[in-house]
């Protein structure tokens, strides 16, 4: 049994069919790499996973239990926890208090888990009681993905971690994303960024106008001529 089972989902908004039936799996302990052009469904996808849409067609199970239509706060609680594209940080909280929000779902944030993250976050613990609003790009994103830490989760679903970022701090987001899955913690990722995100996944899946066009492992995508030429900028001479 894998910990996500998506089966032939349609996601609509009003009259646009966003998803027209995608299928897709993450096993337990995998980083899983969701790539395709702009609107080709990548957020629609992850927002479906953890709640904030409801497929009209399809079934989205997780651990074995069906998922799909349960309100977002019930999956958090099942520990499935989304850091949605654009960050969204709360601007006038400070650093600290963001990351106790991520602990909503239990009585108290676990102090362990706190100073953990801020281990994982050294500029994050520099920045505790600043407002996070003033942080940087870099650091909101850092904070984000800590924030959902403290929320424990099973599967982490992260939604263009790297963009607008400098390609020191890409790195760093990806060496952070290799350390949290080597704690235990599935990933289904979406990137633009297809060759570290193919770089660090075990399998990827590529949507195009909501459709499932092609999947693999990382090491398989990486070498197709297709995706070399959609995502990685090069030329195929045949
Ligand atoms: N709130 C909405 N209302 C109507 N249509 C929407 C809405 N959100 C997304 N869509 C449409 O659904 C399709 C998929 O959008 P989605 O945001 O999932 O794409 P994406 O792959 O994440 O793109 P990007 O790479 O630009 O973030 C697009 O055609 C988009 O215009
Ligand atoms: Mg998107």
């Amino acid at each position: 049994m894998s910990l996500l089972e998506v089966d032939d989902i349609e996601v609509r908004y009003g009259a646009i069919r966003a998803l027209k039936g995608i299928s897709f799996h993450v096993e337990e302990g995998e980083v899983v790499a969701l790539l395709g052009a702009n609107g080709a469904g990548k957020t629609t996808t992850q927002k479906t996973v953890s709640g904030m849409m409801r497929p009209s067609l399809g079934e989205i199970r997780f651990d074995g239990e069906r998922i799909d239509g349960l309100p977002a706060h019930d999956l958090i609680n099942l520990g499935i926890c989304h850091v949605p594209e654009g960050r969204r940080v709360f601007p006038l909280m400070s650093v600290a208090e963001n990351l106790e929000m991520g602990a909503f779902r239990f009585k108290r944030p676990d102090p362990q888990l706190l100073a953990r993250c801020f281990e994982m976050f050294p500029r994050l613990k520099e920045r505790e009681h600043q407002y996070a609003g003033t942080l940087s790009g870099g650091e909101q994103q850092m904070l984000a993905i800590a924030r959902a830490l403290m929320g424990k989760p099973r599967l982490l679903l992260l939604d263009e971690p790297s963009m607008g970022l400098a390609p020191l701090i890409v790195r760093q987001i990806f060496d952070i994303v290799r350390e949290i899955n080597s704690t235990g913690v599935t990933v289904l990722i979406v990137e633009q960024n297809a060759a570290q995100a193919l770089g660090l996944a075990n399998r990827g899946y590529v949507l195009e106008t909501g459709e499932m066009v092609l999947s693999g492992t990382g090491k398989e995508l990486l070498a197709d001529d297709r995706i070399r030429a959609a995502y990685l900028g090069e030329e195929i001479t045949t």
